[in-house]
């Protein structure tokens, strides 16, 4: 399926139910963000705060990703961010290669063919397996360039769910690694988009900006 716009393809994904896992959610969750940044961040797939508000990583890995984000000069409003699966699985569990790869052939694809960015952060394992290779590790694989399937380069870092169940030496090591990976796709993202305004004067409040579809999601709630 191709969708001639964003806001076309947003309002299909919200109503999907192709497979099983939107039956434990509330609903599909779908992107927010800039849909003309240069930058995408693909997450793995809504916990249970983005499962209420509709959205991806506005929880406690999206409040870090905000700081490591800050730290490297960029605010969410100027990326896109996105998921590879867009309904929580049961239970927060970690989903199958082959439930992200049916979901994101759906939907992930369609939109980054319709953002065009120029540089892609695949965040955690899952989305490395989806973009890279199904066999991928984070651990070797991440702070490495790669091309995807769309033709666009991508590096992978540690999820922010990673860094919060680390402490003491592990973590600052950890930190400072997501540090220099974001840097690294920063940087990169700035030649091929010298125009690019990476960050606005103030922290972007997501949850303020999405508390309307958290009230509408909570009159549409699925019994779970
Ligand atoms: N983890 C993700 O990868 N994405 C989310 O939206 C939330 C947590």
């Amino acid at each position: 399926m191709s969708f001639p716009s964003h806001e076309n393809l947003e309002e299909a994904l919200l109503q999907c139910s192709a497979c099983p896992l939107c039956k434990d959610a509330i609903g599909p969750t779908s992107c927010n963000g800039s849909i003309t940044s240069p930058l995408a961040i693909v997450g793995e797939g809504p916990g249970g705060v983005e499962d209420e508000y509709g959205v991806p990583l506005v929880g406690p890995s999206g409040k870090l990703l905000d700081k490591a984000l800050w730290s490297v000069g960029v605010t969410r409003n100027c990326v896109y961010t996105t998921n590879v699966l867009k309904c929580r699985p049961k239970g927060n569990r970690t989903p199958t290669v082959e439930e992200g790869a049916f979901c994101a052939s759906r939907w992930l694809d369609e939109e980054l063919s319709l953002v065009q960015p120029k540089v892609i952060i695949a965040l955690g394992s899952v989305a490395l397996k989806y973009l890279k290779d199904p066999h991928g590790r984070i651990t070797k694989d991440r702070g490495q360039w790669f091309e995807t399937k769309y033709g666009i380069p991508a590096i992978a870092t540690y999820h922010p769910a990673y860094l919060l169940r680390l402490t003491g030496p592990a973590l600052v090591k950890a930190k400072w690694e997501v540090f220099y990976d974001l840097q690294a796709a920063v940087t990169k993202c700035k030649e091929q988009a010298p125009d690019w305004v990476s960050k606005s004067d103030e922290p972007t409040d997501l949850l303020s900006l999405y508390e309307e579809r958290r009230q509408e999601r909570r009159g549409t709630r699925n019994e779970i």
